[in-house]
């Protein structure tokens, strides 16, 4: 049997990982997953049931009625949770503001990570995140760390959030990023941090093609 190839990519919040990750898929004929969605997923289905965020239990009993899915419609990755697209729903600042809180509880990540590990087993795929290279895909052909300064991240979801008509100041979006950051990288489990064979990108002054192609040519060696 074939093994599946599986590109990990990690990196800080607004590095560009989900961007970058699923021009990666759709050139090379992967599937992409996109992790992070999927711990937006709890945190938006817990906060519509007014769970209380503080109980780990109460979020995992959430869980387990949840079945999360993937899809494209029109060449955009979709989300759903129980056949309902939540797509906008996962992407609100309230979201985004308590996603950390529920992504560092260690059963949901033990359960979401059994999830992750499944859907790489059955297909080649790019998975982006903050512990893929570390946990969820150690044996993976390539993985990729990919920063950029905060400034840059700050603007470059400034700029999607202009585009989409939303205003967020660009100071708060960077003290989120920060903050986000932050949380990300020192909670207890699965801490955000580059696994030691990984290569690391800083994209900073880089186009989005720039950071295919550099990581396309690393490819190279499995296809
Ligand atoms: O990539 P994102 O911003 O959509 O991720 C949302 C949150 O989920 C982020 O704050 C950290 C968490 N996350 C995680 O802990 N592990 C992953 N593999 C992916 C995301």
């Amino acid at each position: 049997m074939t093994k599946n190839i599986q590109i990990a990519i990690d990196g800080p919040a607004s590095a560009g990982k989900s961007t970058v990750a699923k021009i990666l898929a759709k050139r090379n004929g992967y599937i992409y997953c996109d992790t992070g969605a999927m711990y937006r997923a709890v945190t938006f289905q817990s906060m519509s049931q007014q769970t209380n965020l503080d109980d780990e239990a109460a979020i995992l009993s959430v869980l387990d009625d949840m079945l999360i899915t993937f899809d494209y419609v029109d060449g955009m990755q979709h989300v759903y949770v129980n056949g309902v697209d939540v797509t906008e729903d996962i992407r609100t600042i309230d979201v985004t503001n308590n996603v950390s809180k529920v992504s560092a509880y260690k059963a949901v990540r033990q359960e979401l990570v059994n999830r992750q590990k499944l859907i790489a087993s059955e297909n080649n795929i790019v998975m982006d995140g903050r512990d893929i290279g570390t946990v969820v895909l150690p044996n993976a052909a390539l993985k990729i760390f990919l920063v950029a300064s905060v400034d840059e991240r700050a603007q470059r979801r400034f700029k999607e959030n202009q585009a989409k008509g939303i205003d967020v100041p660009l100071e708060t979006i960077k003290q989120d990023i920060e903050k986000r950051d932050l949380y990300d990288s020192t909670r207890k489990e699965s801490p955000l941090v580059q696994a030691s064979d990984a290569i690391r990108l800083d994209t900073t002054g880089m186009g989005i093609d720039d950071v295919v192609s550099a990581i396309e040519s690393h490819l190279l060696k499995y296809t």
